[in-house]
Parts: C-alpha cells; sequence; structure tokens
C-alpha cells in the first residue's frame, strides 16, 4: 500500500486502523473497547486490555524460539568493552532482578527512579519494573541532585536504582553521592537504593537504605510477568516545560507497545531480526523507546552504546560500531553529525569502514539543517531521513514511513505526517492556515495509541498546556508550515523550551537560578543558534543597584550556580551585563526580540516597546562579548 492511503485510512477510521494494529502483539486480554474517553474526554486506547511490556520485549521471543538471538550489544568505548547477551540471559538477569525489587516491598501500583549512565543495567532496572507492574522513571545522569530530587519529591519513588559512576569523555562521575545528595534534599525519601558497582574506582559512600544490585540479581527468584492493564503507567518520564518544574509525562502501557511495534515495522523499515541502534540516552525518550521497549518488542538487537560521537576515542567510533555489528538502521541526532562533520570534514574515517549493511540513516531531536543532511548523503549514499517528535508523543509524528513507501526527499522538512496524527497548521485565533503559512504545529484529537496520557500528579497542568489553547486538538508547542505537498517544516519552539545538543531545557528554569543570584535583580535567559550544539543558552543580567561585581566574576559564579542545579548539560557559558531588559510598555521582557539580535536575524521592533534605545545597547554588549552572530 502507498503511503498516502495507508495514512489516510488512520484518519478517516482510527479505529478500525489500531483495531488491526492491537492485533500485532500479544495480549493477556485482547482489548475490545478500541477507543473510548476517560472522565475528561481525552481519548483511551484500548481500555479494556490486559499485556505486560517486558513479556512482550522478552519472554514471548523465548517462548516463539528466539531465546538464543542476541537482544542487547553493550559498545562501551570509554571502557573498552563489548558484550553481547541473548534474550535467555537478558530475561534471565531481569526476572531475578524483578524478583529482587519484589523481596524488596516493591509491587504494581509503586515507582521506581532510574538514575544510571549507558550501561545494560539500567535497560534491565527497566524491564525489572514492567515485568512486576513498577512504574519506572529514568532521571539522565547528566542531571545534577537538584533535578533529581525534584523528581524524587514528585514521583515518590519507594526505591531508586543507580550504579557507582558514569564516565564522561575525559572523567568519571561518581553518581552515588549524587543520589544521597538528592535524598537530603528531597522531602520524600526512598525506602532503598540499589547500586550497582561497576568497579572502575568510583566513591560509593555507604548508606543504610543501600543494597547491592550483584547479590540482590544472584539472591534473588525469578518473578513471573504481571498482567497491567492497558492504560497502566510504564513510566513517567520528566520533561522540561515552560515553568522552572519539569513535567512528568505518564506513558500507558498497551498503547505504546502497538505504537513502538507499529514505528518499528512501518517508520524505521525494520524486521525482526535485525540490529537497529539508537544512538541516544536512556535517559530520554528516544533511549525509551528506540534503545529499549521498541526494538526489543520487534526482537531487534539493540545497542547500548556508552560513548559520544567524537573523543570516545575519535570521530571514528559511530562507524566502527555500525561495520562491527553490522547495524542495518540507526538514529541519532543530527548534533552528533556536526560534531563528527567538524572533526572530520572529508569524512575520512568513513572511508576506512565497510558500511554496505547500514539501509537507513533517522536523525530528530532538534532541527535538521541541510547542511548536515547534505553532508551526510554526500559521505554515505542512503536515505538519511529527518523525523519529528517529543517526548509527548513518545514516538515519531512526521517522518518518512520507510516501512510503507520511501517519499523523496525535501531537506529542511521532517516529511509527512504518520499514520495516525492529524497535523494542522493553525494560526493565532485557531484557524487553519494554508500552504506555506507558519503558524502552531497542532494535532486533531484524538492523538493515536502511546502518545502521552496525562502529566502525574497534575491533571490541570496537561490540560492547560496542551488542551486548552485549541479546543480539540494537542498544542505540540512548536511552530512550522506544510507546503502544498503537505510535507511539514519545523520552525522551532513557540515557547521557552530550547533543545542544546539534541537536549531538552527549559530558559524559565535557567531564569529562575539565575534570578536567584544575589547580585541580580531581573535577568532573561534566551536560546541563541549555536553551529554545534543546534541552540545554546545566554543569560542577560541586569544586576542589583549599587552593586559592585566584575562581569568575570558574576559570569563565573551564575555558570556554577546553573551547573550545581541543573547539570553540566545546560551548558550555560555565556552571560552578559545589561543596564535593562528590552519590554513592552506593559512590562513584558521581549525574548524574542532579543533573540533575533542575537542570531542577527531580521526583525521587526514591536509597536509595544517603551524604549527602541535598548536595542543598540543590546547589539554593542553583544558586539563585545562575540556572542551569537557577532562572533
Ligand atoms: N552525565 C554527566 N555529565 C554529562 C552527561 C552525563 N550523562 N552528559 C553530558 N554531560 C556533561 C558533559 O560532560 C559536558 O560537561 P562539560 O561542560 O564539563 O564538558 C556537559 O554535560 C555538556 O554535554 P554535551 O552537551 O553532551 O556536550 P559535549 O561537548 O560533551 O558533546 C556532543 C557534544 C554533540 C558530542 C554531544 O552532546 C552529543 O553526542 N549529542 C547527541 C545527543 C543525543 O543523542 N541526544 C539525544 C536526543 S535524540
Ligand atoms: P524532546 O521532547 O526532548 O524529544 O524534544 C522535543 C522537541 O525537540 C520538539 O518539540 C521540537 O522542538 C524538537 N525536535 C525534535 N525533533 C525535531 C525535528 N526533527 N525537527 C525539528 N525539531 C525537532
Amino acid at each position: 500500500m502507498n503511503y498516502e492511503d495507508f495514512y489516510n485510512q488512520s484518519i478517516q477510521n482510527p479505529e478500525a486502523f489500531w483495531a488491526a494494529q492491537a492485533n500485532e502483539i500479544d495480549w493477556f486480554t485482547k482489548p475490545q473497547d478500541i477507543l473510548s474517553t476517560d472522565e475528561t474526554g481525552y481519548p483511551l486506547w484500548y481500555k479494556d486490555g490486559s499485556l505486560n511490556a517486558c513479556y512482550l520485549a522478552l519472554d514471548k521471543h523465548i517462548n516463539d524460539g528466539f531465546g538464543d538471538q542476541i537482544a542487547i550489544i553493550y559498545d562501551s568505548p570509554v571502557t573498552q568493552t563489548v558484550k553481547k547477551y541473548t534474550y535467555n540471559e537478558v530475561k534471565s538477569e531481569v526476572a531475578r532482578l524483578a524478583g529482587g525489587l519484589l523481596s524488596l516491598g516493591l509491587k504494581k501500583g509503586h515507582t521506581a527512579i532510574i538514575y544510571m549512565p549507558m550501561i545494560p543495567q539500567a535497560a534491565f532496572a527497566m524491564l525489572a519494573c514492567a515485568r512486576i507492574g513498577v512504574t519506572h522513571s529514568v532521571v539522565f545522569g547528566g542531571f545534577a541532585p537538584h533535578e533529581l530530587a525534584i523528581r524524587i519529591d514528585d514521583c515518590k519513588p519507594r526505591l531508586i536504582l543507580t550504579a557507582s559512576s558514569g564516565i564522561e569523555i575525559d572523567r568519571l562521575i561518581a553518581y552515588k553521592p549524587l543520589v544521597d545528595e538528592a535524598i537530603e534534599l528531597a522531602e520524600h525519601k526512598p525506602k532503598k537504593v540499589v547500586v550497582l558497582n561497576r568497579k572502575l574506582g568510583a566513591r560509593i559512600p555507604f548508606k543504610k537504605y543501600d543494597v547491592d544490585y550483584d547479590a540482590l540479581v544472584y539472591g534473588s527468584e525469578e518473578a513471573d510477568c504481571v498482567p497491567v492493564e492497558t492504560t497502566h503507567p510504564l513510566y513517567v518520564l520528566y520533561t522540561s516545560g515552560t515553568t522552572g518544574k519539569p513535567k512528568g509525562i505518564v506513558r500507558d502501557t498497551g498503547g505504546y507497545a502497538v505504537a513502538l511495534k507499529f514505528s518499528m515495522q512501518k517508520i524505521y523499515g525494520v524486521q525482526p531480526g535485525e540490529v537497529f541502534w539508537a544512538a541516544s540516552d536512556v535517559g530520554w525518550v528516544v533511549g525509551h523507546s528506540f534503545i529499549v521497549y521498541g526494538p526489543l518488542i520487534n526482537r531487534n538487537t539493540t545497542i547500548v552504546f556508552e560513548g559520544k560521537p567524537i573523543k570516545t576515542p575519535d570521530a571514528s567510533t559511530f562507524w566502527r560500531v555500525i561495520a562491527e555489528h553490522k547495524v542495518s538502521v540507526m538514529f541519532t541526532a543530527p548534533t552528533a553529525i556536526r560534531a563528527i562533520k567538524k572533526e572530520d570534514p572529508n569524512g575520512e574515517f568513513i572511508k576506512q569502514y565497510d558500511l554496505s549493511c547500514l539501509r537507513t540513516q533517522f536523525l530528530a531531536g532538534e532541527r535538521c539543517d541541510v547542511a548536515t543532511l547534505e553532508w551526510y548523503r554526500e559521505h554515505i549514499p542512503i536515505p538519511a531521513i529527518d523525523h519529528w517528535w517529543q517526548t509527548e508523543s513518545g514516538w515519531p509524528m512526521i517522518a518518512n514511513m520507510m516501512g510503507v513507501e520511501y517519499l523523496p526527499i525535501k531537506p529542511g522538512s521532517s516529511g509527512k505526517a504518520v499514520s495516525g496524527y492529524n497535523i494542522m497548521i493553525l494560526g493565532e485565533n485557531g484557524q487553519e492556515l494554508g500552504p506555506n503559512e507558519e503558524g502552531y504545529v497542532v494535532i486533531k484529537l484524538p492523538l493515536p495509541p502511546g502518545t502521552l496520557l496525562d502529566i502525574w500528579n497534575d491533571n490541570q497542568r496537561f490540560q492547560a498546556g496542551y488542551l486548552q489553547k485549541f479546543p480539540g486538538y494537542y498544542f505540540s508547542g512548536d511552530g512550522g508550515f506544510k507546503d502544498e505537498n503537505d510535507y511539514i517544516f519545523i520552525t522551532g519552539r513557540v515557547d521557552d523550551v530550547i533543545n542544546v545538543a539534541g537536549h531538552r531545557l527549559s530558559t524559565a528554569e535557567m531564569e529562575e537560578i539565575v534570578a536567584s543570584h544575589h547580585s541580580v535583580a531581573e535577568c532573561a535567559v534566551i536560546g541563541i543558534n549555536d553551529e554545534l550544539k543546534g541552540q545554546i543558552p545566554l543569560a542577560l543580567v541586569v544586576t542589583k543597584l549599587g552593586e559592585a561585581i566584575e562581569h568575570f566574576q558574576l559570569q563565573h559564579e551564575i555558570v556554577k550556580l546553573v551547573r550545581e542545579q541543573i547539570g553540566a548539560v545546560a551548558s550555560l557559558r555565556d552571560v552578559v551585563i545589561v543596564n535593562r531588559l528590552p519590554k513592552t510598555r506593559s512590562g513584558k521582557i521581549l525574548r524574542k526580540l532579543m533573540r533575533s539580535i542575537a542570531d542577527g536575524d531580521n526583525f521587526q521592533i514591536p509597536s509595544t516597546i517603551d524604549d527602541e534605545a535598548i536595542i543598540d545597547e543590546i547589539k554593542e554588549v553583544l558586539e563585545l562579548a562575540k556572542i551569537g552572530s557577532f562572533k
């Protein structure tokens, strides 16, 4: 079937379409009620079904006779390790870890936080939770204790699973002291902390709540899969929003399993048995959907990669992994390709590897600039597919559906709407815009299965953030336009969320931290263009009257504060002092205007500005500091 017909079916008769897709996975109780609504009127898929995500990811394949197939390849250039685990081996460890968690008092309905680096035990921990109906919340290892504490207080885990350390390019990061500090900071106190000792020399301060991971696994009996209802939260994944408090995106179990199986086959075009590699981190949605659950549910071999595209040890790493493990389809963020391109502009490393196994390269997580796409295509002549999605959706919303029909690529566009997503471009008043008119990217309800169910503990924020701006539509937070052939071009966020090296961060959260510095009277943090990371944050600060702090001292203190509170991953390095911030007459800070000035974009001076002279003042400061387009 061609894309057009397949897509139209999903929009014209979503119930029939998704009823058919539900047959692609095994259920303990097959759903009869395909599409209904909850008490607020929000669509629910497969409400009366029951299943288990860990069963689908592991046990099913063993029952089908594929227990000896490799499920996970752990490739870690930073520890110079390659280790392969069969489906039998993964199941055995996961089932015993699940047994261990039960022995520690965890049961269906509880939550657990996982704070681990990119090691297979992170995936084992997720699957062990899923096996017994415990809702997991994975926190990215690059987040500081303060961020971890916010998540502990919000999702109230009974237990945290962690490892002794992670490894960044040039340093060992001891995780256990960070977990202890987060528990001290949090009001909610988890009962146990399960610690995997990686024996890499990191400090592991002992606390009464500690449990040794290895001892727990080896001392426990295998636990069976617990059937859960379709809408049982498989996980809560926190993502940045427009306030200082991250949002806990709630993912269901049944709709998600169907959507992932569908994605692997129809979007990524991967058949069971093939090797699929998403070079991301389990702390992000890509890791949940396409390192752990998607490839395993589709019986692929997935790669857990502990390293970076460059410097571990060099820009050849990606090509070595693809050639060595015979990767068929790969996924990474454009920033990773930009980093490689910078180190190896002529693709010399690429020539040293046999990449004939690689069929398709997918790119997402941030806007894919045309130069990066073209560099890739020049050096590796396979389809390089930009595709668009979010933590909230859990799986791609705009893509080239490689398992359905490969459509011509239009550089700059992420492709056409994926089946199930009725994507529209609306104007400020909710009117649908015509071809090439830029507006808000929204999706007409119902969203397809597997997309967000709620915000953990905060349905009001869920309604206000996503559903109330345009009633009847999901508001994505992104701007964009469709051309006359229905290709969609995403132009960027319309809110305070920025994307730094494929990591989603909130400038509002950074602003709160910058504002807490004792010398700061007022500030604004904006995302400006960056050649490598896509975007980086810039803080513009007005100091308190009479404050005699040197610029470099203030910059140093603010950068340190943000690293301590959010983590190094925030990448805030540029702080400038200004006499005042541009505002409207009613006092609203004109962040977009500052962004345009820094990026060197054309802009119109808003008629509501209170004083135009400030534009030149800001330009001067940025010019002096050589920031953004003034570099
Ligand atoms: N634990 C601890 N610290 C971490 C971390 C982690 N898991 N991840 C990142 N950091 C730290 C880094 O060490 C760095 O610290 P520094 O400022 O002291 O050097 C800081 O956070 C910024 O990290 P990053 O943005 O990753 O920059 P980088 O210069 O180390 O690497 C890239 C740049 C482009 C190579 C890297 O960001 C990358 O590979 N990006 C792809 C991201 C991706 O796949 N995202 C998933 C979305 S699909
Ligand atoms: P995250 O929730 O971390 O996956 O970030 C989602 C956001 O990243 C989206 O709302 C977009 O702003 C941006 N994004 C992701 N993929 C793309 C893409 N292919 N093109 C443009 N922006 C993207």
